[in-house]
């Protein structure tokens, strides 16, 4: 049983001046399971690689169970790593890819046999106990992966884009396996993915990463409904939330022919450094599609995205002079055709209000 604490750390590469990772503070509960999400090089395979040891810490510290790790090497710090490419040995049997990090820790062979077994168990690889991994499929051989790194019984987790060689209908059967495996065992993980879907589905908490800055820490129902800044905003939730920055007034924001109320703090706190702007956002399912112009924004549609139960409406909107995209979310019964005009009301209760200058919600 563990906690993790990022305090400050950070780790500036030799010959670069951005640290990959910059000054993060994240505090991980014994038996949580993390989820470190953000694009493409913000720093989540780094800020792993650090609680691992496989990578310096340059400012900073990292402790587990208040135990300062920071200088410590990654064997001495009783954490098991899964890695996107597996990194199986290929001449070793499954049995012998599960057993080897006991057997250099000099584990009694009856010990060893017991902690395998147990482990094909859970994962149901006891078939495949004798095979190599070259004779295993892409699922298969996640599990030994997995395997691997439950027979050790370490305190935390580690795992870095675990899913992504599987294909997609094997990754979202497997997502359910991790999460509820992780859950019976009740081991603290810290997991990354750059899938915000993977994210919201598996974490208990999800940390939302940019350019090596960690942006959000929250549950994956508090980032959807209160997104801390604009980056969270339009990364967490699929399709994106409709984003735009438009006119302030007195009593709230011009979109287009649509005057968006908001209250008079909110005004207020758009003014600082807004430059006469504000930027609002409502998410695709929190829009009405309604026949009648009054009152409503109108689109013209591109596509429509048909889901069966419900639909995906992308479409195009004159806001300020300029034509910006939208789209929203209608249910079976009226799925528009392309090109039509259909009008849309954001729900002024489900509205997102960010500062113009800052980005941050407010
Ligand atoms: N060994 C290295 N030397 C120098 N720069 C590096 C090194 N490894 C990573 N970087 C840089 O540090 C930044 C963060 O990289 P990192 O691998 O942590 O990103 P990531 O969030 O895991 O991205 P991805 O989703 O693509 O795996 C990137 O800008 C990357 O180019
Ligand atoms: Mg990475």
């Amino acid at each position: 049983m563990a906690t993790v604490t990022y305090d400050k750390a950070s780790r500036i590469y030799p010959g670069s001046e951005r640290p990959a990772v910059n000054e993060l503070n994240l505090e991980i509960g014994d038996g949580e399971f993390l989820v470190l999400v953000g694009p493409s090089g913000c720093g989540k395979s780094t800020s792993l690689r650090m609680l691992a040891g496989l990578e310096d810490v340059d400012r900073g510290r990292i402790l587990i169970n208040d135990k300062d790790v920071t200088n410590l090497p990654p064997k001495s710090r009783d954490i098991a790593m899964v890695f996107q490419n597996y990194a199986l040995y290929p001449h070793m049997t499954v049995y012998e890819n599960m057993a080897f990090a006991l057997k250099l820790r000099k584990t009694p062979k009856s010990e060893i046999d017991r902690a395998v077994k147990e482990a094909a168990a859970l994962l149901q690889l006891e078939e495949y106990l004798s095979r190599k991994p070259k004779a295993l499929s892409g699922g298969q051989r996640q599990r030994v992966a997995m395997g691997r790194a439950i027979v050790r019984q370490p305190q935390v987790f580690l795992m870095d884009e675990p899913l992504s060689n599987l294909d997609a209908k094997l990754r979202v059967q497997t997502r359910s396996q991790i999460a509820s495996l992780q859950a019976k065992l009740g081991v603290t993980t810290v997991y990354v993915t750059h899938d915000q879907v993977e994210a919201m589905t598996m974490g208990h908490r999800v940390a939302v990463m940019l350019d090596g800055v960690l942006q959000q820490v929250d549950t994956p129902r508090a980032l959807y409904d209160t997104p801390g800044n604009v980056f969270v905003a339009g990364f967490m939730g699929s399709p994106a939330m409709n984003i735009k920055t438009v006119p302030l007034t007195e009593s709230g924001a011009t979109f287009g022919a649509l005057n968006l109320p908001l209250t008079r703090e909110q005004v207020a706190a758009a003014q600082q450094g807004g430059d006469g702007k504000v930027t609002v956002g409502f998410r695709p399912e929190a829009a009405e599609v309604v026949t009648e112009s009054t009152g409503a924004l109108p689109i013209v549609v591109d596509l429509v995205e048909d889901l069966g139960s419900d639909a995906n409406v992308y479409g195009h909107s004159e806001v300020g002079g300029a034509s910006e995209r939208f789209v929203v979310r209608t249910e079976r019964r009226y799925m528009p055709s392309m090109g039509e005009t259909v009008y849309i009301k954001p729900n002024p209760s489900a509205l997102h209000v960010f500062n113009a200058g800052s980005g941050q919600r407010i």
